[in-house]
């Protein structure tokens, strides 16, 4: 059977931090209460760089990690919800970049859920026989879209960009099973707006800027029912217990949603892997820089199985369980 496993892995981000006492310079907050509410300590904020710089860099070091040769990609996906332009997508610019000439590319776009929705995705061309090499990347220059007066979102986020490659095996097992969920009913938990209408019969607004608005607690407890959930359906969707998984990965938003999730699930909070106290919520990079970071790190080894579970604005969801190569 074809199966796609994970064959690489690759992050950036941009060198500029922010720290807390930074963030306190520009609106009414502090180090105390973004730590104790949050566990985030810093971030990584652009001062020149765009979503597809990010996204080339973290796609470059994945493809070199899988020894593969740019020509060999055959789809290059990009989750992002910070795109550099409508048109062309970041995906075509970093296929143009990297020199991915036999490649499709294109974006995805599923908020923080979309690397998982990405790896799914890819994983779905490679199981049909179309693909062989497939590399997702989540980037974000998520810092763009914040409202930099509102205390209560413009603490929470940073920009970052993570990749992996998905090649097909007869052999391996990679990525074993997957869940994804929608529900557009509750989209007014999350929102960042498009460009409004803007033609002959609608007045053009010329200032207009895209900020994210969120109901926090609304989105603290979809987060953490997501979690829940999705590791539950995982585990009964595999035949595995708690037992078999070496670390879960989730989107890195928050400290305490994933400690009120780990308290539920009764998995002991070390099996979560968390980076977020030095990037922030990366939004579409998360989970791929948290897989970077673990990978680099030496703390994975054959056959250990991951869960990665992402949860975000839409709502979505999403999470894989995958064995490691
Ligand atoms: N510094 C100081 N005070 C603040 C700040 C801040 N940065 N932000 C909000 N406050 C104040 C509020 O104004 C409010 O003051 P008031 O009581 O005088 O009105 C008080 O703190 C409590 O505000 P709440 O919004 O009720 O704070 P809460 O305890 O819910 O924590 C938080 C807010 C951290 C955002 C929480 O709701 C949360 O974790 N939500 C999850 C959302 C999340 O992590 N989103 C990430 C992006 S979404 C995603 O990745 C899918």
């Amino acid at each position: 059977m074809r199966q796609a496993i994970i064959s690489g892995t690759g992050s950036y981000v941009p060198d500029n931090v922010m720290t807390n006492e930074d963030l306190a310079k520009l609106v009414d907050t502090s180090d105390e209460w973004i730590e104790s509410r949050t566990g985030i300590k810093e971030r990584r904020i652009v001062t020149k760089e765009l979503t597809s710089d990010l996204a080339y860099e973290a796609g470059k070091r994945a493809m070199i990690s899988a020894n593969l040769q740019a020509k060999e990609i055959d789809l290059i996906i990009c989750a992002t919800i910070t795109p550099d332009s409508f048109m062309p997508s970041v995906a075509c610019i970093v296929q143009d970049k990297l020199g991915a000439v036999n490649a499709v590319a294109f974006d995805l776009t599923a908020a923080c859920s979309g690397f998982v929705y990405g790896i799914v995705t890819a994983s779905q061309y490679i199981q049909t026989g179309m693909y062989q090499n497939v590399l997702v990347i989540g980037a974000e220059t998520i810092s763009k879209i914040l409202d930099w007066e509102d205390r209560s979102t413009c603490v929470l986020f940073g920009d970052g960009a993570g990749a992996v490659v998905l090649t097909v095996s007869e052999k391996k097992k990679g990525i074993m099973v997957a869940n994804l969920l929608s529900d557009g009913s509750k989209q007014s938990q999350l929102v960042c707006p498009a460009v409004p209408l803007s033609n002959p019969y609608n007045k053009s607004v010329e200032s207009f800027r895209p900020k994210i608005t969120m109901q926090g607690q609304e989105v603290f407890k979809f987060a953490i029912r997501s979690i829940t959930e999705h590791i539950k359906t995982l585990l009964q969707k595999a035949d595995l217990n708690i037992e078999d998984i070496k670390y879960i990965i989730p989107h890195q938003a928050n400290q305490r949603i994933i400690e009120h999730a780990a308290n539920l699930c009764k998995i002991p909070k070390e099996k979560f892997y968390t980076n977020l106290m030095n990037y922030g919520n990366t939004s579409a990079a998360s989970i791929g820089i948290a897989l970077d970071e673990l990978a680099k790190g030496n703390k994975l080894e054959h056959g250990d199985k991951l869960i990665l579970v992402a949860f975000g604005g839409g709502m979505t969801s999403g999470a894989v369980l995958l064995e490691w190569d």
